[in-house]
C-alpha cells in the first residue's frame, strides 16, 4: 500500500511515519530528510538547497522529483509512505506518472489537520536523536532519561536550522499557497482521508490504522 501523509510543518507526519515503518514494514520517503542528508554530505545539491530550506521556501520541483524517482526504483515490499512529498500540483502529477510507470498506484492520502498555534508550539519544542532520528518534544514528548534517546541510547540530539519563528512563518505560507491545493486534488480523486492531528499521538495513530485497515480491505 502506498500512502501520502499530508499536513503543515509540525503536523506530525514524521512522527506517524516512523511508527508505520516500525509496525507495518513500510518504507518512509521524506524529501525533507533526503535534502538534509544532502546538506550534511556537503554535496553540490546540498549546498544549492541549504539557503532555500533555511528560509522556509520550497526547493524546486525537479530536484525533489529526481530524489523520489531514485528511491522508488529501489522498491518497497510493505509500500511507501510519502512524507512531505508531494508539495505542489506539479509534484503530485509527477508522482502519479512515476508510480504508473512502475505499475503501482497511490492507495490513500491522509491529511493531518493541526491549528497554526499548535504548530508553533510543536516546532519550537522539537528535537531529534542525531543517531536514529527519533522525534522528541521538550514538553509533550521528552526522552524518558534526560539526554538519552529512548530508542537507541544515543546521547546526541539536534534542532533544525529552519525550526525558528521566521522560517516557520514562511513554511506555513508556502504550505497554504502551494501544498494545500493538493487537499482538493486528492479529494477529487477519492483518495483523501482527514485525521484530527490535534489529538494525542496515540489517538492519531489509531485513527490512521483504522483508515489503512479499511483501505486494505477495499
Ligand atoms: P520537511 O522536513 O518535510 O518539514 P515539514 O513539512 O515542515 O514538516 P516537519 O518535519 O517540520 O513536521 P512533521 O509534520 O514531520 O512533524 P513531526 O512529526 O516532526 O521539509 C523541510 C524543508 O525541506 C521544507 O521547508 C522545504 O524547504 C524542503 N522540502 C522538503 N520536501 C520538499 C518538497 N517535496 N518540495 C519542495 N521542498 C521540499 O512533529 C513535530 C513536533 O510535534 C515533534 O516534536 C513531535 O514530538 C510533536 N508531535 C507530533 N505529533 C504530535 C501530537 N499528535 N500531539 C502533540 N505533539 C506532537
Amino acid at each position: 500500500m502506498n500512502i501520502i501523509l499530508l499536513g503543515p510543518p509540525g503536523a506530525g507526519k514524521g512522527t506517524q511515519s516512523r511508527r508505520l515503518v516500525e509496525e507495518r514494514g513500510m518504507v518512509q520517503l521524506s524529501t525533507g530528510d533526503m535534502l538534509r542528508e544532502a546538506r550534511a554530505s556537503g554535496s553540490e545539491l546540498g549546498r544549492k538547497v541549504a539557503e532555500v530550506m533555511d528560509r522556509g521556501d520550497l526547493v524546486t520541483d525537479d530536484i525533489v522529483i529526481g530524489l523520489i524517482e531514485e528511491k522508488l526504483k529501489e522498491g518497497a515490499e510493505g509500500g511507501f509512505i510519502f512524507d512531505g512529498f508531494p508539495r505542489t500540483l506539479a509534484q503530485a502529477d509527477a508522482l502519479d506518472a512515476l508510480l504508473g510507470r512502475l505499475g503501482q498506484k497511490l492507495d490513500a492520502v491522509i491529511e493531518l489537520g493541526v491549528d497554526d498555534e499548535a504548530l508553533v508550539e510543536r516546532i519550537s519544542g522539537r528535537y531529534t536523536c542525531a543517531d536514529c532520528g527519533e522525534v522528541y518534544h521538550d514538553t509533550t514528548r521528552p526522552t524518558r532519561e534526560e539526554g538519552v534517546c529512548d530508542v537507541c541510547g544515543g546521547t546526541n540530539f539536534r534542532r533544525r536550522a529552519d525550526d525558528n519563528p521566521e522560517s516557520l512563518r514562511q513554511r506555513l505560507m508556502e504550505y497554504y499557497k502551494k501544498t494545500s491545493p493538493l487537499i482538493g486534488y486528492y479529494h477529487a480523486k477519492g483518495l483523501l482521508h482527514r485525521v484530527d492531528g490535534m489529538k494525542p499521538v496515540e489517538e492519531v495513530a489509531a485513527e490512521i490504522d483504522r483508515i489503512l485497515d479499511e483501505v486494505a480491505q477495499g
